[in-house]
């Protein structure tokens, strides 16, 4: 499947994308084009292009647009200290976005095509990835079922798409943590749910939750298991880590319930071959409360392609609240941070292969 590229005719004039590039934020400058591929039940993956970024028809009965069958992916293109651009693992995203496709009943995008839709997209956008420290372009992948049709089954049709957004910090101001609001009333994903995928559907059952913890003076939810409600699962949109004083680590198991994240993943494998012990391992609030009280832990950090490593300063529920180590950026959190940056953008070698160069 070869895509055919549509240049855009009037894209934005490169003194005003500069503009939108000094502080571009997360999720809120788009680039010139998009990549479009349709999938039809019969006929298979069909009709891959690279066009113009524009608004989408879609008949209002479109299958997504009621039962919300819909999966995406995120990752990031960055520019390299030789000037080149990067990916950073994206056959795993590519897998990803497979597994998901699988449990929301949808096709799976062969790999070649998931790679080549968002190479082909960063070539012809490459001049939005913001020059400054910190900046890269965000990618997002996505599927959506465009069958017209009202009863609940898998779509026959599908529309897969890549956009683009510039994007500097996911947090504002790059504050030196956040703070955490355990969710009590809501919790994110039961076993045998979605939790594993990368669905729309679990962000959207997350942002209660998320507005709770911003009412209460926190910045991100953290969510607890849904059977025993007391495990440590995840953020709405990130992986999460514990520190202990010993030097060990431990991030929760890959259960089926939380998302297996590629920052986890690359996380785990820095650290091990490091010579840290990491334990995959359930680790309740009651334990996270008291470990904090007593030193023994030293540091926490959230993960993901959007929040890189971002250190967990506080984390409150009803009960009261808790401060980790000093409330700021704990030294295992800040080098293995930079680590893993370092890696990304070229400024460190990359023994692993993660680095794919465009
Ligand atoms: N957990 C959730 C719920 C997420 O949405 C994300 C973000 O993609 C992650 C974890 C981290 O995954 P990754 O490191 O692959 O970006
Ligand atoms: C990501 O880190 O890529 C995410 O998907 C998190 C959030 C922006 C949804």
């Amino acid at each position: 499947l070869s895509f055919e590229i549509e240049a855009n005719a009037s894209p934005v004039a490169a003194n005003e994308r500069a503009e939108r590039l000094i502080d571009p934020g997360f999720g809120r400058v788009f680039t010139d084009h998009m990549a479009v591929v349709r999938y039809t039940e019969g006929q298979g993956w069909h009709s891959a292009k690279i066009q113009a970024r524009a608004p989408l028809q879609m008949d209002p009965a479109s299958s997504v647009l009621h039962y919300a069958q819909e999966i995406f992916e995120g990752m990031k293109a960055y520019r390299l200290a030789d000037g080149g651009t990067a990916l950073f693992r994206p056959e795993a995203n590519a897998r990803r976005f497979q597994d998901s496709a699988r449990r929301m009943a949808m096709p799976e995008l062969p790999e070649e095509i998931f790679l080549e839709s968002v190479r082909r997209l960063v070539e012809i956008d490459r001049d939005w990835i913001p020059e400054s420290d910190g900046g890269s372009l965000y990618l997002r992948p996505f599927m959506i079922a465009s069958e017209v049709f009202l009863g609940v089954k898998p779509s026959s049709e599908y529309l897969y798409m890549v956009i683009a957004s510039s994007v500097g910090a996911y947090f504002k101001g790059g504050a030196p943590s956040v703070s955490l609001w355990v969710s009590q009333d809501y919790t994110r994903a039961a076993p045998g749910g979605t939790g594993a995928a990368k669905c729309g559907g679990n962000y959207a059952s997350s942002l209660l939750a998320q507005s709770e913890a911003i009412r209460h003076g926190c910045d991100q939810v953290v969510f607890l298991d849904a059977v025993e409600r007391r495990w440590i699962e995840e953020l709405g949109g990130m992986n999460i880590f514990f520190v202990f004083d010993d030097g060990s680590m431990l991030t929760p198991p890959l259960t089926g319930t939380i998302l297996p994240g590629i920052t986890r993943d690359s996380i785990l494998k820095l650290a091990r071959e490091q010579g840290i012990t990491v334990r995959e391992e359930p680790y309740s609030l009651d334990q996270w409360r008291a470990d904090a009280a007593s030193g023994r832990l030293t540091e926490s950090f959230a993960c993901g392609t959007a929040a890189v490593v971002t250190p967990i300063g506080k984390v409150s529920t009803p009960e009261g609240s808790f401060t980790i180590g000093g409330g700021g950026a704990g030294q295992l959190t800040t080098q293995m941070r930079s680590r893993l940056v370092e890696i990304q953008r070229g400024q460190a070698p990359d023994p692993h292969g993660w680095v794919t160069r465009l």
